[in-house]
C-alpha cells in the first residue's frame, strides 16, 4: 500500500493527518472497523482513501493481497463510471477525505475513469503495474509504479517479460511529464538480495524516487516470502538502510520509518496502525463500495505488515510507538 501523505521524504508534517497526535491512536481492531465506517455516525474522519477501481488485472503476481479468498476481488464486479464517481464524491463529503489512492487490480486498464475523478481530491496517486501507459495528469497526481526487483526477480514475482515491458513503457514518458513518476518494491524473503540492481536499473529512467515496502502476509500463511518472524527481516532493514546511505537522494524510505520496523518496536506500531485510522479502503462490489478490515483486505496478519504506509505514518505522527522508542 502506498500512503498518499507520504510522497517524498520532504513530504507534509505529521499535522496533515489531521488526527490527534500523541498516545491516543486505538488498538488495531475489527471493532473499529468494518463496513460499520460507511454508515456509523458521526462519520469517522479519513484524510486519504483507496478504490480499487477496478477488480481486473493483467498480470496476477505471486504475493498479491487483492486477489487472496475472502476479499471483495470479482473482475465481474465493475461499477459504472458515474455512480463509482458519485459515490466517490459523497464519501469524500462524509469522511473529509482529501488525497485519493487510485488502485485495484490494475487501474490503467479504467485510467478514463480515474481521469474524470482526479479533480475530486486535492492530491491523487496513482499506484500501477506500469505496463499500459501512463497519462500526463499534470503535477498534482503521482504515480507509483510497481517493481519488485531486477528483471529475473521481479518477473519471477509478477511475469515473465513484465520487467522489460515497464521499462519500455517509462521509456516512451516525454520529457515535459509534469505528473511524478517513482517506484515502489514489495520486499520479502526471496528478493532482499538483489535490491541494488534494482536501483541501478532505475537511476537513468523517468523514476524518480523508490520506496520499499514490506510484505504483509495473510493471517497464518507461512510461505517462503515470510521471514521467520520480525526479528529476521531485520536483515532486509538493514540492506534498505545502507541502500540509503549509498543512494540518499532515490531511496525515499525514511530513516525513521525503517527503525520503527525493527523488533519489538513495530510490534507497538501495528498495534495501534495509524493507517486504519487514516485511510478509508474502497474495494469493489457489485454495484457498490465496500470497505474491508483495511486496505490490505480482510484476511491479514498485522504483526508481521511491513507495510511502507504504515511505518512513513507512524514515523511522522506521534503514537504510543514513541515511549517504547525512547523519544
Ligand atoms: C495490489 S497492487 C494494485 C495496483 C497495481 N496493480 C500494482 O501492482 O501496482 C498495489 C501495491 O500493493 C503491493 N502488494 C501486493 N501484494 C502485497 C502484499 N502481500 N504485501 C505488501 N504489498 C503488496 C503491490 O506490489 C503494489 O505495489
Ligand atoms: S499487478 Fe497489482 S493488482 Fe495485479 S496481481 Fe500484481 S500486485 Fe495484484
Ligand atoms: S495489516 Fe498492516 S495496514 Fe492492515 S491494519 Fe494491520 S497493521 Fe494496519
Amino acid at each position: 500500500m502506498y500512503s498518499s501523505s507520504n510522497s517524498k521524504p520532504e513530504g507534509p508534517a505529521a499535522t496533515h493527518l489531521g488526527h490527534k497526535i500523541g498516545p491516543g491512536w486505538p488498538e488495531t481492531s475489527a471493532q473499529n472497523l468494518g463496513s460499520r465506517r460507511l454508515t456509523m455516525e458521526p462519520p469517522p474522519r479519513y484524510v486519504q482513501a483507496m478504490v480499487n477501481v477496478t477488480n481486473h488485472c493483467n498480470l496476477s503476481c505471486a504475493h498479491c493481497f487483492v486477489f487472496r479468498d475472502g476479499n471483495p476481488n470479482n473482475p465481474a464486479n465493475e461499477m459504472k463510471a458515474a455512480p463509482l464517481l458519485e459515490e466517490l464524491e459523497r464519501l469524500r463529503d462524509r469522511h473529509g477525505i482529501r488525497s485519493m489512492i487510485w488502485m485495484g487490480g490494475e487501474p490503467m486498464l479504467r485510467w478514463r475513469v480515474i481521469k474524470e475523478g482526479l479533480h475530486l481530491f486535492q492530491r491523487n496517486t496513482i499506484t500501477t503495474n506500469g505496463t499500459i501507459p501512463l497519462h500526463d495528469f499534470g503535477p498534482d497526481v503521482t504515480y507509483v509504479i510497481s517493481l519488485d526487483g531486477p528483471p529475473q526477480v521481479n518477473d519471477s514475482v509478477r511475469g515473465q517479460g513484465v520487467f522489460d515491458k515497464v521499462m519500455l513503457n517509462l521509456s516512451k514518458i516525454s520529457e515535459d511529464f509534469q505528473s511524478t513518476v517513482m517506484s515502489q518494491c514489495v520486499l520479502h524473503r526471496q528478493n532482499q538480495h538483489e535490491l541494488e540492481e534494482l536501483v541501478i536499473a532505475l537511476q537513468p529512467t523517468r523514476i524518480e524516487g523508490l520506496t520499499f515496502s514490506f510484505y504483509v502476509p495473510r493471517a497464518g500463511e507461512n510461505s517462503n516470502r515470510c521471514w521467520e518472524d520480525n526479528r529476521a527481516r531485520e536483515e532486509a532493514i538493514e540492506i534498505v538502510l545502507s541502500l540509503k546511505a549509498k543512494y540518499p537522494g532515490f531511496i525515499w524510505n525514511s530513516t525513521r520509518s525503517l527503525e520503527l520496523l525493527r523488533s519489538p518496536i513495530c510490534d507497538e506500531v501495528t498495534r495501534h496502525c495509524p493507517l486504519q485510522q487514516t485511510l478509508l479502503p474502497l474495494y469493489m462490489e457489485a454495484g457498490y463500495l465496500s470497505t474491508p478490515f483495511c486496505c490490505y483486505g480482510n484476511d491479514v496478519d498485522c504483526q508481521r505488515c511491513g507495510s511502507w504506509g504504515v511505518f512513513a505514518t507512524a514515523a511522522k505522527a506521534g503514537g504510543p510507538w514513541e515511549e517504547k522508542a525512547g523519544h
